[in-house]
């Protein structure tokens, strides 16, 4: 039944306890974000599922009638056969025909929850956003973006950098000038669409919740 356990215990059936992939903080504000959303089956889209192990962590936490959908460049994982609520793309993340299939999976209707844990590449993870804040996640939905420190946490990233002062962290007239490679661009970005209201094609953000390397996107009307 959901809500006897908490995402720790279910996602310790899943990873093993050294899985650099399920980070404490992340189930925490999983937690936080999604806890109230446990009772009432929900529309889950996750972007890379690599063993399954995340999926199969939702359809626990989840109501048994929710429906999880996954798009993913590999093969189906096997650990997720069992499951008939679980449905695997196999596709490109940003491929704009992977991602209409996705909404053509749960009738059109429009998904509770976005999680990208995808390439972690900036150009994109945006590209997906782009398409599916708007066209796929509810209003009130949330869309989650995971590992978005990827391009400085990580040697020969393709699209980061190490974290420099003298150029990420510079004043430079009336700029503060930040890290803005990358997945840190990507985020950053999102920033101008919750504050600057003239920015064409604004993404209708009412909230973004950061945390290290997590941040939850949350859809307004
Ligand atoms: C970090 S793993 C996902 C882990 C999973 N969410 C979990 O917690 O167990 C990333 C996955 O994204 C997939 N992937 C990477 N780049 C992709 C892309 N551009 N399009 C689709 N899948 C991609 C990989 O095949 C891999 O399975």
């Amino acid at each position: 039944m959901p809500g006897s356990e908490s995402l720790a215990q279910i996602a310790s059936k899943y990873y093993r306890a050294d899985d650099p992939v399920r980070k404490p903080h992340y189930l925490h504000a999983y937690d936080h974000h999604f806890g109230s959303m446990r009772e009432t089956p929900v529309r889950v889209l996750e972007l890379g599922c690599w063993e399954g192990s995340s999926l199969l962590m939702w359809s626990d936490y989840f109501s048994k009638d929710s429906v999880f959908v996954t798009i993913d460049m590999g093969q189906s994982p096997p650990a997720i056969g069992g499951r008939p609520n679980i449905k695997f793309l196999q596709g490109f993340q940003d491929d704009p025909a992977v991602m209409k299939e996705a909404c053509n999976i749960i009738d059109n209707e429009k998904f509770d929850i976005i999680i990208d844990d995808c390439a972690h590449v900036g150009v994109t993870a945006f590209n997906s956003f782009n398409f599916l804040f708007d066209k796929a996640l509810k209003v009130g939905g949330v869309y989650v973006i995971e590992d978005i420190g990827a391009p400085f946490g990580v040697k020969d990233w393709p699209d980061g950098a190490p974290y420099a002062p003298e150029v990420h962290g510079i004043i430079d007239g009336n700029r503060i000038v930040g890290y803005d490679l990358g997945m840190m661009g990507f985020i950053k970005r999102l920033v101008d669409h919750v504050n600057i209201q003239s920015i064409p094609s604004r993404f209708p953000i009412s909230c973004m919740s950061l945390y290290e390397s997590i941040a939850f996107v949350t859809k307004r009307t």
